[in-house]
């Protein structure tokens, strides 16, 4: 990766990664992009920064030709309970943009990234341990664009040659900017309330298992993976990668490690817990291991106490 073109940059992974690849492949070779321009954001002021709908092929090409830019990582998507209340939406804009995307890295011999998600499995995939290679059957338009995705991502390799590469992200739990409308969610918002007001109501209920992995480990892996050799990727566009398996009341108790009067409730949303029981408990990352070094750092508590630390920062500031 020389010149990096980011779609989607101002979203929860965007933010980080842009920060990252900024600073590990200097300011002027990382051109953020997203169909927003907030004035405030780092990404907009700390670099380069252009406007971008993904959905209009061409103009992903002027960028891509202005910067001479040698890989895509492609972000810009909805997540899973925006795309539930807005489907067809969601399939224009995940699918859409991503066959743009794909079609302008052919064009250019581009490498390609775009993040596949636990989403991409269904009620009838194996819970826990979920193989890399499994029944994948989502029963959300959020999967089904993330399982489409893998195949086109997968097709444009076998077919072109396009260096595609991919992982399945879990929900990812950061400070710099929050998601925007998944399952997963609550995981950070718990974090932002348990210090704002010492109380939170989870709208996953008690006794949900997700996995969940903390942002670093998620840049650090987008990294490495689009770093890893070519020659020792057998899959290529979907390897799972996860830090833990948790539910509500595991992050209650590493919050009260911190915060001993932290109180959780709860209020279930129907959809999101529907969504959320359908998705696995806890997928086994041995492919992304074995094939390009995937080792997380991070465990909950560890999490946590970083957490916390950041976003009182953030918020007292
Ligand atoms: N965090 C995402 C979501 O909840 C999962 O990929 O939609």
């Amino acid at each position: 990766m020389k010149k990096i073109l980011i779609t989607g940059a101002l979203g929860q992974i965007g933010t980080a990664l842009t920060a990252r690849l900024r600073e590990t492949y200097g300011t002027d070779n990382v051109i953020a992009s997203d169909i927003q321009k907030p004035e405030h954001s780092s990404v907009v002021t700390d670099g380069i920064f252009e406007n971008l709908d993904v959905t209009n092929q061409s103009l992903i090409e002027e960028l891509v030709q202005k910067y001479e830019v040698d890989t895509i990582i492609h972000l810009a998507a909805l997540l899973s309970a925006v795309a539930e209340a807005k489907p067809q939406l969601a399939w224009e804009l995940n699918m859409g943009g991503l066959n743009n995307a794909l079609e302008v890295a052919r064009t250019y011999g581009l490498k390609f990234f775009t993040p596949s998600s636990i989403g991409a499995f269904g009620p009838e995939t194996p819970k826990d341990k979920t193989p890399q290679v499994t029944l994948q059957r989502p029963t959300t338009m959020y999967g089904v664009t993330k399982v489409s995705g893998e195949l086109l991502c997968d097709y444009y390799y076998q077919k072109f040659g396009v260096d595609t590469r991919g992982v399945r992200f879990p929900g990812l739990i950061s400070y710099e900017a929050l998601p925007g409308g998944g399952t997963t969610d609550y995981a950070v918002d718990i974090y932002y309330e348990a210090l704002k007001s010492g109380a939170y109501t989870s709208f996953i209920d008690k006794g949900t298992y997700m996995d969940m992995m903390y942002m670093p480990d998620a840049v650090e892996a987008i990294v490495q993976l689009m770093e890893a050799p070519a020659e020792q990727l057998v899959h290529r566009n979907a390897f799972n990668v996860s830090a833990m398996s948790v539910c509500p009341e595991d992050f209650e108790k590493a919050i009260q490690a911190h915060l001993p009067e932290f109180n959780l409730s709860f209020e279930v949303d129907s959809v999101r817990q529907t969504i959320a029981e359908s998705w696995p408990n806890a997928i086994d990352t041995t492919a992304a291991q074995t094939e390009w070094g995937f080792s997380p750092n991070y465990t909950l508590e560890k999490m946590t106490a970083d957490m916390l630390e950041k976003l009182n920062v953030k918020i007292t500031e």
